[in-house]
Order: C-alpha cells, then sequence, then structure tokens
C-alpha cells in the first residue's frame, strides 16, 4: 500500500517536473537591447520646451540636450532607477513567470557603478544578465521626464551604443541563443547594432523561433526605415504604441490613417517564414489595445485606473509587452497574453518607474 502511494507521489512529481520545465524552462526566452539607467522626475511643459522635447516622445539625446542630466539632477531631486526598454519588459516576464532565468538579457554597459546599479536589479528580478562589458563608454543613461500622465524619454546611448556581433558569437552566448525560443529585440536597438538583428533574426527563421520586435519610437519609423525594414520580414509579432503605428503607416506609405486599418496593413506585410503570419499589438495608452491577427482586429478595452491611482506611465509599454511575454512563452493564446499585458500595465503604471511588489496575481 504504502509502496504503492510512494510511486504514485513519485509520478505525480516527475509529471509535475517534466510539465513545469516544458512550460517554464530556464533561457526560453531572449531579450537584446540597451541597458540604461533612468533618471526620472517630474518637470513642467516649459521644461521640456528649453530642451526642444515632447511630452509623449523618445528621442535619442543630442547637444543640445548634454546639460539637461546635470539639471534634473540638482533641480528636479531626479530618481535613479534601472531602466532600458527590454531590459524592464524582460524584468516583469520574470515577475510574472517566478522561477529565475527564464530570461535573458544581453546589451552593453560601462565599467561602473551604474552598470552595478543595473546587474544587480536585474539580477536580483530573476535574470540571466549578460552584459556585454566596453572601456570605451560610461553606462547609457535616459532621462525620464514626467509631466502629468505623460512621459517624454531622452536617452543618452553611451555605452549601450558600443554593443557589438561579437558578443552573440562568443560560445556561451551562443549557447543561450540557440536554446532559446522565444526572441524579443526593441526597435531602439536598430541605431545600436542592426547586424546583430539581423543575426538573431535569421538565426530565428532557419529554426522556426518566435521573433519579436517593437516599434519603440516614431523617430526610428521615420530615421531608421531602411534596418527597421530588413528586419521586418522576420517579425512574427509586432508591438508599438499609437504614436509608432501612425507614424510607421506614414513612413511607409501604408496609405490608411485608421489604426485598425494600419495594424492589419502592417500584418499583411511581407514575412518570410509563412508557417505563421504576423500578429500585430498596438496599445493606445488608455484607449483599447488592437490586436490584428489573421486579417481581423480585435479590441481589448484597457483596466480603467482613477486618476489618483496612475502615478506614473513611464514603463507602461515596456510592462505590458513583459506581461504578454510572461504568458507566450507558457503556450498560452493571444487573447491571455493581451489580457495580461493589461494587467501587467496596470499594475507597474500605478507604482513609481517600472517597478513591482509581491507575487502577481493575474488570472486569465
Ligand atoms: N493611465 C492608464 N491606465 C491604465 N492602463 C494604462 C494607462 N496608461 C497605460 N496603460 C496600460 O499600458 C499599456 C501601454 O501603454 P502605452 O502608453 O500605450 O505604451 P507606451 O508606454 O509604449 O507609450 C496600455 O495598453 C494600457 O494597458
Ligand atoms: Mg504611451
Amino acid at each position: 500500500m504504502c509502496f504503492k502511494r510512494c510511486t504514485e507521489r513519485i509520478w505525480i512529481e516527475i509529471v509535475q517536473v517534466t510539465f513545469s520545465n516544458k512550460c517554464f524552462r530556464e533561457g526560453l526566452l531572449l531579450g537584446l537591447g540597451n541597458p540604461l539607467l533612468d533618471i526620472s522626475a517630474n518637470v513642467d511643459h516649459e521644461f521640456l520646451q528649453k530642451y526642444d522635447l515632447k511630452p509623449n516622445n523618445a528621442i535619442l539625446a543630442e547637444e543640445k540636450h548634454k546639460l539637461l542630466y546635470e539639471e534634473l539632477m540638482e533641480l528636479y531631486n531626479a530618481d535613479f532607477i534601472a531602466g532600458g526598454s527590454v531590459q524592464n519588459t524582460m524584468r516583469v516576464a520574470q515577475w510574472l513567470l517566478q522561477k529565475p532565468k527564464v530570461a535573458t538579457y544581453m546589451g552593453c554597459v560601462g565599467r561602473d557603478k551604474y552598470s552595478k546599479i543595473l546587474e544587480d536589479k536585474a539580477a536580483a528580478d530573476g535574470l540571466n544578465v549578460r552584459y556585454q562589458y566596453t572601456d570605451k563608454e560610461s553606462t547609457g543613461t535616459c532621462a525620464v521626464l514626467i509631466t502629468g500622465k505623460e512621459r517624454s524619454l531622452c536617452a543618452n546611448l553611451a555605452a549601450a551604443n558600443c554593443f557589438s556581433p561579437l558578443h552573440i558569437e562568443k560560445p556561451e552566448n551562443k549557447h543561450l541563443i540557440d536554446i532559446a525560443k522565444y526572441i524579443y529585440i526593441s526597435g531602439f536597438f536598430l541605431t545600436v547594432s542592426p547586424e546583430s538583428i539581423q543575426a538573431v533574426a535569421k538565426h530565428a527563421h532557419e529554426n522556426d523561433k518566435v521573433f519579436m520586435m517593437n516599434l519603440s519610437a516614431p523617430f526610428l519609423c521615420e530615421f531608421f526605415q531602411k534596418p527597421m525594414m530588413a528586419a521586418f520580414p522576420y517579425v512574427d509579432i509586432i508591438f508599438g504604441n499609437e504614436t509608432e503605428a501612425d507614424t510607421f503607416a506614414k513612413a511607409n506609405n501604408l496609405d490608411a490613417t485608421d489604426r485598425k486599418q494600419i495594424a492589419l496593413k502592417i500584418s499583411e506585410m511581407e514575412k518570410i517564414n509563412d508557417k505563421r503570419k504576423r500578429i500585430v499589438v498596438i496599445t493606445q495608452g488608455t484607449e483599447a489595445v488592437l490586436l490584428a491577427k489573421d486579417g481581423t482586429i480585435t479590441e481589448y478595452p484597457v483596466i480603467k485606473l482613477p486618476e489618483e491611482k496612475v502615478v506614473d506611465t513611464n514603463a507602461a509599454g515596456d510592462a505590458f509587452v513583459g506581461g504578454f511575454l510572461a504568458q507566450l512563452v507558457q503556450g498560452k493564446s493571444i487573447d491571455t497574453c493581451i489580457k495580461c499585458g493589461i494587467w501587467t500595465a496596470a499594475q507597474i503604471v500605478q507604482r513609481s518607474g517600472c517597478t513591482y511588489e509581491g507575487k502577481p496575481n493575474f488570472q486569465s
């Protein structure tokens, strides 16, 4: 009797372990991006005007933004927080999965205290952090300028810009790319290492892996169209927000202004892997999330939060993708992925920066 019960128990455990390994094994998800330390502060519109910045935008810093960072630290009581769009997304996915090292993250940093802050945070949140280190530049920073419910990002890429394909060719990193089944790269990375994106995209295609990107910012759709369109045929799932979708449509002459039409047209653009059609997910702040899949549009309303509960919407889009990916790697439906994205983003906007606390209690 006892023997029988023991064997049953062992069987149940084997099944559980096998099942959980299948769903959540280490290294399943890989992210490539720009690791940046956010310098975040609430500012007024005059401050944005002074530095020629728009409220709901994301740009790369130019000469005219040089003094911005110091001014933020000295006069606006800025907070230093771990940032970087893909790193945020991967950290959030880890939070939902609650098992370390399901996600691997690569990007380039300097050898300084900022990269130490970033790496400690990412590792504490369960990421398998594989930074490339450069001696040429210090770790990148991103000014996060919050005006009410909107955020304006101004990134000084510095070391993040030094990422080289040599990093992904290293045997230990190549192994991590080989074992990943889901790969996510921000559009921001297009300004840094389009050749690495091409290499990883081709690898994904040759091995029938899910390759995903984010439009990330309007300027990328406008001024980095060449590398973006070189990567696009490989993209299985593309994410973006409302302004990025609109700019993408104009830049690519999609001949559509209605956002649902835009999403559909993006889903129909050339795709190399014809085993599955491209999925397009457009978030629109407090408006419904649009899904273009198999020639149809579905709208998903976002969670309505009372004004006073929204602390800052920085990283709302990153958190959305983190929630989405956490379900996708478990083999859940796209419907569940989007609902989890919306739930997750609603948690993150109720806190400062891309942070969370306790165990997630998303129910599909
Ligand atoms: N004020 C808000 N209240 C509730 N959810 C929000 C709010 N702002 C953003 N979100 C959630 O975050 C998602 C992404 O936000 P969005 O602003 O579109 O992305 P991004 O940060 O890329 O601009 C939205 O689809 C929504 O689910
Ligand atoms: Mg937004």
